[in-house]
C-alpha cells in the first residue's frame, strides 16, 4: 500500500495527552498519498505557464497538465473521444454538465443522492428511495418512460452516506432503453473499486481529487463529448475562444471550452498521479484489506446496545469502506465531540448534504425528525487505515453506551 501523509500525526485529547490521530474521515477528505504528494514536488521545479508560454517550463507543465487528462482517461476506462474537463471538484463537474444539457431536458434523480448530484438541474423529477436495488431500476424505467425530448439519469455509484453500491450497470441499460444519458457520481468510488466507463457503458463520470488521495483542488467531468461541445462555455475568458473581434468564435473543443483561465495544473498533476497510485496498489488488495476493516467495524458496532447502522438495503448488500450510525441517547454532534475530544477520532457528523436521505433513513425508526436535528455519524476508511484506528472507535462507542 502507498503511504499517506499524516500517519504519525499527534493530537490533544482531553487532560492535555497527545495521542496518534485516527482519521476515520476519509469520505469527506482522504489524506494525501505519499506518491502524489512526490508528484507535485516533483513538478513544482518547472511550474510554469500553461497553454501559454514557448518557454520550455512552459511547455513541460504544459505536457504535465495534457498527460493528466490521458491518465484520467485511463483510470476511467474511458472512449478514446470521451472529453475529459477537469473542474475544482464533483459539484463543480455536475454544475458544468447542467449547463450543458440540451434545452428542455429532464433529469431524473433519485432523493438518495448527495446535493451535488440532487441540486444542479433546472427541470427534474425525484424519485423516492428505493426499497431494494431491482426497485430503483424499476422506478427510473418508469420515470424516463413518461419523460418525452431530452433526458439525463443522475445516480451514485456508491453512497456517501451508506456506502452502499448502486447498479449502476442495469441502470445505464434502462437509461439507453428510453433513449436517455446517465451521468454517474463517481465521487466515493473511485477511492474504492475500479470504474470502467466503457465497460459500464456510461455517458457521463464526475470525482473529486480530494476524495481520491489528491488535495489540491481538482475534480473531473469525463464523459460524451457533443452536448459539452454544444453547452455555453463554462466560464467565458482566455482559453476558451478562437479569437476575439466584433464576434467572439469559441472553441468548439469541450477541454479548452469549459476550462477558461488558467487551470488548476498541480491538482490536475495530483489526481493523476493518485489514479497512477491506486492502479500500481492493484485494486484486489485495495479492496480485500478495506472489506476486512469495514467487516471489522461494521460487526464491532453491532454488537454495541443502541448503536444503529444506517442502511438502505440491508445488512448484506455489498458497499464500500462507509459506515453512518446513531447511538441511543446521544446526538451525533455530541458523539463525534467525544470521539475527537477524548479518543483523537476524526468522524464527520451530520446529514452529509444528503438532507432527503438521511431524514429518510433516520425517520423510519427514530419516528421522524421535524426538530431538523436528527443526524448521523460517518466513520470512513481507505488507504492508511489500520485495525487500531477501527477498533478504538468501537471501544469508544462502547465506553460511551456504557457511562
Ligand atoms: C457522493 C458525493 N458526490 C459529490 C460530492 C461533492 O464533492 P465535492 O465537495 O468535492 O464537490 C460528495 C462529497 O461529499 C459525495 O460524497
Amino acid at each position: 500500500m502507498p503511504a499517506v501523509l499524516g500517519a504519525d500525526l499527534e493530537v490533544p485529547v482531553k487532560g492535555g495527552r497527545l495521542v496518534g490521530y485516527a482519521n476515520l474521515d476519509y469520505a469527506a477528505s482522504a489524506p494525501c498519498l505519499e506518491p502524489v504528494s512526490a508528484a507535485v514536488t516533483a513538478a513544482l521545479p518547472a511550474y510554469s505557464s500553461v497553454h501559454r508560454g514557448a518557454g520550455y517550463a512552459s511547455q513541460l507543465t504544459t505536457a504535465r497538465y495534457e498527460q493528466a487528462r490521458h491518465t484520467v482517461r485511463a483510470f476511467v476506462g474511458a472512449r478514446p473521444d470521451d472529453a475529459v474537463i477537469f473542474t475544482r471538484n464533483t459539484t463543480d463537474a455536475t454544475n458544468l454538465l447542467a449547463r450543458c444539457l440540451p434545452a428542455g431536458t429532464t433529469t431524473v434523480v433519485f432523493d438518495t443522492e448527495h446535493h451535488a448530484s440532487l441540486l444542479p438541474w433546472e427541470k427534474s423529477v425525484r424519485l423516492a428511495p428505493p426499497a431494494f436495488p431491482g426497485e430503483a431500476v424499476r422506478a427510473a424505467d418508469a420515470a424516463l418512460a413518461g419523460i418525452d425530448g431530452p433526458k439525463l439519469l443522475v445516480v451514485t455509484a456508491a453512497s456517501n452516506v451508506t456506502g452502499e453500491l448502486w447498479p449502476i450497470a442495469a441502470l445505464a441499460h434502462v437509461a439507453h432503453r428510453h433513449g436517455a444519458r446517465i451521468l454517474v457520481d463517481a465521487a466515493q468510488l473511485v477511492p474504492h473499486r475500479r470504474l470502467n466507463l466503457t465497460a459500464l457503458d456510461l455517458d457521463y463520470v464526475a470525482f473529486s481529487g480530494h476524495k481520491l488521495y489528491a488535495p489540491f483542488g481538482a475534480g473531473v467531468l469525463v464523459g460524451r463529448r457533443d452536448w459539452l461541445a454544444d453547452g455555453e462555455p463554462y466560464l467565458k475568458g482566455g482559453g476558451a475562444v478562437r479569437s476575439v473581434g466584433d464576434d467572439t468564435e469559441w472553441h468548439d473543443d469541450p477541454e479548452p471550452r469549459h476550462e477558461a483561465g488558467t487551470p488548476n495544473v498541480l491538482g490536475a498533476i495530483a489526481l493523476a498521479a493518485a489514479c497512477d497510485a491506486l492502479t500500481a496498489t492493484g485494486w484486489t488488495a485495495l479492496v480485500r484489506e478495506e472489506e476486512r476493516l469495514i467487516a471489522r467495524l461494521r460487526s464491532g458496532l453491532a454488537s454495541i446496545e443502541g448503536v444503529r447502522e444506517l442502511s438502505l438495503w440491508g445488512d448484506d448488500h455489498p458497499r464500500v469502506g462507509i459506515v453512518s450510525f446513531t447511538v441511543a441517547g446521544y446526538s451525533a454532534r455530541e458523539v463525534a465531540e467525544v470521539l475527537s475530544g477524548e479518543y483523537g477520532i476524526g468522524v464527520r457528523d451530520g446529514k452529509f448534504c444528503a438532507h432527503p436521505f438521511v431524514r429518510h433513513l433516520l425517520g423510519e425508526a427514530d419516528g421522524g425528525c421535524e426538530d431538523g436535528t436528527a443526524s448521523a455519524v460517518r466513520a470512513s476508511i481507505g488507504i492508511g487505515s489500520t485495525q487500531e484506528h477501527v477498533d478504538r472507535l468501537v471501544e469508544a462507542v462502547r465506553d460511551l453506551v456504557n457511562r
